[in-house]
């Protein structure tokens, strides 16, 4: 079996989606195994831009089977949403779409707990999260006792389970502050949830088993990571992460495929840096620039809408998570949006209290007061954005790219040029300046 895996290096938005739908073709399934609707993966094709927040991005392409496998948090209400909007637009998922038995279930209170923490914690500490329920559903998970998974949903007894978590649920969000009003109302959600199951029961089933049976049978699958390296919970830049291995080292965490199976892991980087949310952010531009490259690349967000932070390309954080990876190649996008621009920079190392490092930080009061040293890249000032070989991109822009692979130390395979399917350069070894 050819295991290929789509990981973003970066803070999330790397352009994930385009890459895993222009690489689906050659597939059999395509996986998504970690993080939730706070994913927000845009294909564009065919003159269709689709926003794909649960469903893996292979859904575009007719043969690939699309599994939502046991480390993704589900919220049913959103899944059904998504698959009735793909169902309006002509493409139907019933036999196309599998989704794990293990999988945990959003609910009501972890949205109202997301919104609760956020308004709680004021200035820099807020993490800005989606606002999707993501880290209550994840702490439930690890907690046990309040966890429902996508299996209970079709199973007997789900009206107790959900009658229990209900009342703990209300009783706890009463001894907070501003929340002695909220009450989960059993009767309702059982009734909801009931709804859910029965719309949702055919697309339940064991992925893990699924998974290793295409293992044995050495079928293509390709995982699409969600989120960023940078955002893992583990290694990312904690507190302001996510809830789930984002990076490299949870593909098998999230899939229950072993890691000797996987064949190559593919790195999606921008040309450039974007971060939404709160969390240090060594590069960023607060000035003309930073708002050009937001408005040229359109960086609001797929999810929540909002502006996310631009800076330039920090080597010294993407080196890190390629290296913690385990990738095998890059894939460059956006590379069209720095296209105006006299002169891009790349953070090559920071300095912190006055020493010079290229070892990305593990504390973030460390990496806050990292300041960059960027070196300088002349701009090549032309359009990109109908280039379909490397050779007809501007000698200047084949020579940032070849920059940028030097400095993170793996080869380019691919570049983006654009958000359509089209608007992709595949690279081939030996042909950087
Ligand atoms: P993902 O979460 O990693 O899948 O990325 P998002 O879909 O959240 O954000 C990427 C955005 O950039 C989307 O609006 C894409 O349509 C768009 N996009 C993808 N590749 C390119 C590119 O090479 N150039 C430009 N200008 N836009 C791109
Ligand atoms: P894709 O898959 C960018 C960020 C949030 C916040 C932090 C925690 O589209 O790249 P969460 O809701 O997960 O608890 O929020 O993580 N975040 C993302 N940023 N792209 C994403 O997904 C993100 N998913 C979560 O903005 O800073
Ligand atoms: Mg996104």
């Amino acid at each position: 079996m050819a295991g290929l895996c789509v990981i973003g290096l970066q803070w999330g938005d790397e352009a994930k989606g385009k890459l895993v739908d222009w690489l689906a073709d050659g597939q059999d399934i395509v996986v998504r195994y970690q993080g939730g609707a706070n994913a927000g993966h845009t294909v564009v094709a065919g003159g269709q831009t689709y926003k794909l927040h649960l469903i893996p991005s292979g859904v575009l392409c007719p043969r690939t089977l699309n599994v939502v496998a046991a480390g993704v948090v589900i919220d049913p209400e959103l899944i059904l949403r998504e698959i009735q909007g793909l169902r309006d637009r002509g493409i139907e998922l019933v036999g196309r779409l599998v989704l794990s038995d293990r999988a945990h279930v959003v609910f009501p209170w972890h949205v109202v707990e997301d919104r609760i923490w956020h308004e709680l914690v004021p200035g820099d500490g807020n993490l800005g999260t989606t606002l999707r329920g993501i880290g209550p559903c994840y702490r439930d998970k690890v907690g046990r006792s309040f966890a429902v998974r996508m299996g209970d949903l079709i199973r007997p007894g789900l009206r107790e389970q959900i009658a229990t978590i209900a009342r703990f649920k209300t009783a706890s969000l009463k001894s907070l502050p501003h929340t002695q009003s909220v009450e989960f109302d059993v009767e309702t959600i059982t009734r909801q949830f009931l709804d859910y199951a029965e719309q949702l029961r055919p697309y339940i089933a064991d992925t893990t088993a699924l998974l290793l049976d295409a293992v044995d049978d050495d079928k293509q699958v390709l995982f699409e990571g969600a989120q960023g390296a940078l955002l893992d919970i583990d290694h990312g830049t904690f507190p302001y992460v996510t809830s789930s291995n984002s990076s490299g080292v949870g593909i098998s965490a999230g899939s229950g495929v072993p890691p000797r199976f996987i064949a190559r892991t593919i790195g999606v980087m921008k040309a450039y840096s974007t971060r939404v949310g709160g969390g240090p952010f060594p590069t960023e531009l607060q000035d003309a620039i930073g708002q050009q490259i937001r408005e040229r690349g359109r960086e609001y967000g797929t999810t929540t809408g909002r502006p996310r932070r631009c800076g330039w390309f920090d080597a010294v954080a993407v080196r890190y998570s390629a290296r913690l990876s385990g990738a095998s190649s890059l894939a460059v996008t956006m590379l069209d949006v720095l296209s105006d621009l006299d002169e891009i920079r790349v953070c090559v190392g920071y300095e912190i209290d006055g020493q010079l490092t290229r070892q990305f930080p593990s504390h973030v009061a460390d990496l806050q007061r990292a300041v960059p040293i960027f070196e300088n890249c002349a701009g090549w000032k032309s359009d990109i954005s109908n280039c379909t070989t490397f050779e007809e991109l501007p000698r200047l822009a084949q020579s940032y790219v070849d920059r940028l692979t030097h400095l993170i130390g793996v080869p380019i395979d691919t570049i983006s040029v654009g958000p359509d399917r089209r608007q992709t350069i595949a690279c081939h070894e030996g042909q950087f300046a």
